[in-house]
């Protein structure tokens, strides 16, 4: 059944999510999947960066992220909905984050739709979450997570902890998707939460 996705119809939690072309998409895989597992299917942008990268971490295709969205659109489709502040939405996260996104986002570019939403999400002042993935980080990288994050928003690494004591790959990507909900005040029920040590 389609849902009523108007946007008089406040009572569906609308994300964005855009994935864009730094390694790390299986961080992207297991938010989608906890969005899924929650029923709640995401507005997605995969960036053709993303799909390259998705291709060489040899971890399956588009499809296997797609298939998660309530509604995928083409990264140049800049006349989409979620290219608009009236259509409202909890917020965005991009994940990962290029340090090409990253960039545009830092500086007010909207030249693709996930640069346009991640603008609109600012502007709107709504959450934007940023999980860069660089290792180091060089100096325009540094700066740009600085502009951005006084822009309004949250610069969220992917460095997963592991005071949570995971047990293999799965448990740390829980952990970051676990983080990024956080952001949006939806539990995942992924991580084990910190209640002190003793
Ligand atoms: C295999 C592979 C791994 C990459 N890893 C990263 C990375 O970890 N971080 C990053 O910022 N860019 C990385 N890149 C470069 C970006 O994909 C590239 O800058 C791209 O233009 C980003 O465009 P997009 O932001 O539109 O996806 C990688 C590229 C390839 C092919």
């Amino acid at each position: 059944m389609l849902r009523d996705l108007s946007p008089s119809n406040t009572s569906v939690p609308r994300l964005v999510v855009g994935i864009t072309g730094g390694s790390g998409i299986p961080y992207a895989l297991d938010l989608l999947e906890t969005l899924s597992q929650l029923n709640l299917h995401p507005h997605l942008i995969v960036s053709s960066g993303a799909r390259r990268v998705h291709t060489t971490e040899g971890r399956g295709n588009a499809e296997d992220l797609e298939r998660h969205a309530y509604q995928v659109y083409d990264e140049m489709d800049i006349g989409a909905s979620i290219a608009s502040g009236s259509f409202r939405t909890l917020g965005m996260v991009i994940v990962p984050c290029s340090s090409s996104t990253l960039a545009k986002v830092a500086h007010g570019l909207g030249d693709d739709l996930i640069s346009r939403a991640a603008h609109v999400t600012l502007k709107e002042r709504r959450p934007l979450i940023l999980v860069p993935r660089e290792a180091p980080y060089p100096r325009p990288m540094l700066e740009n997570m600085l502009k951005a994050h006084d822009a309004g928003a949250s610069i969220l690494p992917a460095s997963p902890g592991f005071y949570h004591a995971p047990d293999d790959a799965k448990d740390l990507l829980g952990f970051l998707s676990a983080r990024v909900l956080d952001q949006f005040g939806i539990e995942s029920g992924k991580m084990r939460r910190w209640e002190g040590d003793s």
